[in-house]
C-alpha cells in the first residue's frame, strides 16, 4: 500500500497530459491539476485555443494533433515524455458531439468520426502513454465518458456506442494493467456548462428545463465538478479504485421513476 497521501489532494511532481485541455472539462481539469502541483501538458486538435489555454490553466506547454490519428497520437506522447521525463498522469477529455439524428438517417462517415475522436482517440491515448507506464510500473488514467455511454438515448448512436466502449476499454485496461501498478478509471459526466453544451442550448437543441426536472440534484453541473472527480481517481487518494465508472450526474444515471424527479417520486420536503 502506497504512503497514506497528505489531509488534502496533492499532485506535486507528478506529470501529466490533458487531451481536450483547450476547452470545457479538460481546460478546467488541466487548471486543477496545475493548482494541485502538478506539471501538465495539453494536447488539443485546435492550436490557437490550446495555445490561450496556457495562460488560464497555467499548463507548462501544448502539442497540436488529431486524437483519433495513430501517429499524431505518437507524437504528442513522444514529445510531452521528451519534454517532461516521463507521464504520470493522463486525463482524456478530447472528445466531439454527434448529430442528434436517428440511425436511419445518419451519414456512416458522421457516425464513424464521432466513434474515432471519442473511443479510437482514447484508446490510441491510453495505448501510447499506458506502455511507459507499464514499463514504470505506475501510472494513473481518467477517461471520460458520459451519461449517454450508461443509457440509451434516441438520436444518439456514434456518441453512446463510443462512450460506452470507454468504459468498457476502461475496464479491460484495468485488469491488463493493474498487475504492473496501472489504474484506469473513467467519469460518466452528464449536462455540464462547457462550450459543447452551450452551444447546443444557444441552438435549443434541448431544453435547460427538462434536464433539471430529470435530475435529482435539479441542475446542470460546471466544469470544476468534473475536474474534481478526475482529480481524486488520479491521485492517490483513489489509491485501490480501478476499472470504475463514476458517475457524476447529480443521480441522472440512478433516476429510475417516471417523468420529472419531482413528479415521479411521492415525496414531499
Ligand atoms: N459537456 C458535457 O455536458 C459533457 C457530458 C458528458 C461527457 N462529456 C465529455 O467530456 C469531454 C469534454 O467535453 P467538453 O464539454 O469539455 O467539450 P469542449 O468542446 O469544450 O472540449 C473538447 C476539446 O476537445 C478537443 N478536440 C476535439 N476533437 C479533437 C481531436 N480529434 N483531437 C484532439 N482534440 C480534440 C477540442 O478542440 C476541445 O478543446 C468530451 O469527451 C465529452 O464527450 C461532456
Amino acid at each position: 500500500m502506497p504512503d497514506r497521501p497528505g489531509p488534502q489532494i496533492r499532485l506535486d511532481g507528478r506529470k501529466a497530459l490533458v487531451t481536450g485541455g483547450a476547452s470545457g472539462i479538460g481546460a478546467t481539469t488541466a487548471r486543477l491539476l496545475a493548482e494541485l502541483g502538478a506539471e501538465v501538458a495539453i494536447a488539443d486538435i485546435d492550436e490557437a485555443a490550446a495555445e490561450a489555454s496556457l495562460r488560464e490553466t497555467g499548463a507548462r506547454f501544448h502539442v497540436v494533433g488529431d486524437v483519433a490519428n495513430t501517429e499524431d497520437v505518437e507524437r504528442m506522447v513522444d514529445e510531452v515524455r521528451k519534454r517532461m521525463g516521463r507521464i504520470d498522469l493522463v486525463f482524456n477529455s478530447a472528445g466531439i458531439g454527434d448529430d442528434l439524428v436517428p440511425v436511419h438517417a445518419q451519414d456512416p462517415d458522421r457516425w464513424q468520426r464521432v466513434v474515432d475522436v471519442n473511443l479510437r482517440g482514447t484508446y490510441l491515448v491510453c495505448r501510447a502513454a499506458g506502455r511507459h507506464m507499464v514499463e514504470r510500473r505506475s501510472g494513473s488514467i481518467v477517461n471520460v465518458s458520459s451519461i449517454v455511454g450508461l443509457g440509451a438515448f434516441p438520436g444518439r448512436s456514434a456518441y453512446g456506442v463510443a462512450k460506452a466502449g470507454i468504459n468498457h476499454l476502461t475496464a479491460t485496461l484495468a485488469c491488463e494493467w493493474g498487475p504492473f501498478g496501472v489504474r484506469v478509471n473513467c467519469i460518466a459526466p452528464a449536462y455540464t456548462r462547457t462550450p459543447m453544451v452551450r452551444s447546443l442550448l444557444e441552438r435549443k437543441i434541448f431544453d435547460p428545463r427538462v434536464i433539471e426536472r430529470r435530475t435529482p440534484l435539479g441542475r446542470f453541473a460546471e466544469p470544476e465538478e468534473m475536474a474534481q472527480a478526475a482529480a481524486f481517481l488520479l491521485s492517490d487518494w483513489a489509491s485501490y479504485i480501478t476499472g470504475a465508472v463514476l458517475p457524476v450526474d447529480g443521480g441522472w444515471s440512478v433516476y429510475g421513476a417516471a417523468g420529472d424527479v419531482d413528479k415521479g417520486t411521492p415525496v414531499k420536503a
